[in-house]
């Protein structure tokens, strides 16, 4: 094949893959597969064909975090960040790090409330007090990390499914953080990130 031979096949492609607005991989390398890779890699080419979505399936080689498989990917350019929810996030009380976080359009989960320990300063209020004044609140909602039996009220267990508008709800009251800020953290940001419509 010479160099016009490759151009022209190169265009080919190209041409092919133009309408094609998003690009789903999967990592097929044995890890992801032993995980299930395949049976995902099938559903996700169906979805895309029963809805004649422009998005390709694409199988993949190892991207390096084999643990965490089956692994998805969507390139850069199909995924809407403001659907994106990073949890865990409230681990790391630095102002900064939160503010790069907003600044790449993702929406975080705050699920930490409940896991400082007593006597020290609350991370996830303090965040929360940093995320109002710099007009972030609309990139957070709250969420319990405590999917154990033991955080479970009717096992005996603590803090249960009701902390975060019970207790936590009156912690961020005494900080300034009232109705109007939970209502964004509780109902607007969680309906704005799990709600997918088209797009204009
Ligand atoms: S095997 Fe899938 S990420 Fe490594």
């Amino acid at each position: 094949m010479n160099v016009d031979e490759l151009a022209e096949l190169a265009q080919t492609y190209r041409d092919e893959e133009a309408p094609i607005r998003r690009e789903v991989r999967v990592c097929m390398a044995a890890s992801c597969q032993s995980s299930g890779a395949v049976p995902v890699h099938d559903a996700l080419e169906k979805a895309c064909a029963d809805r004649g979505a422009s998005c390709k399936v694409k199988g993949v080689g190892c991207m390096g975090l084999c643990s965490a498989g089956p692994l998805v990917a969507v390139a850069d350019h199909g995924a809407d960040l403001a659907h994106v929810l990073l949890s865990h996030v409230d681990k790391v009380v630095d102002r900064g790090y939160q503010r790069d976080i907003a600044a790449t359009g993702a929406r975080v989960e705050y699920d930490q409330a409940f896991r400082w320990p007593a006597g020290d300063a609350n991370g996830t209020l303090q965040l929360l007090e940093w995320a109002a004044e710099d007009g972030l609140l609309d990139h957070i909602t709250l969420g319990l990390d405590a999917a154990r039996q033991g955080y479970w009220s009717q096992y005996g267990g603590w803090p249960g499914w009701t902390y975060l508008l019970a207790e936590f709800a009156d912690a961020m009251r005494e900080r300034g953080l009232g109705e109007a800020e939970q209502r964004i953290l509780f109902v607007e940001v969680p309906g704005a990130a799990y709600t997918f419509g088209a797009r204009a």
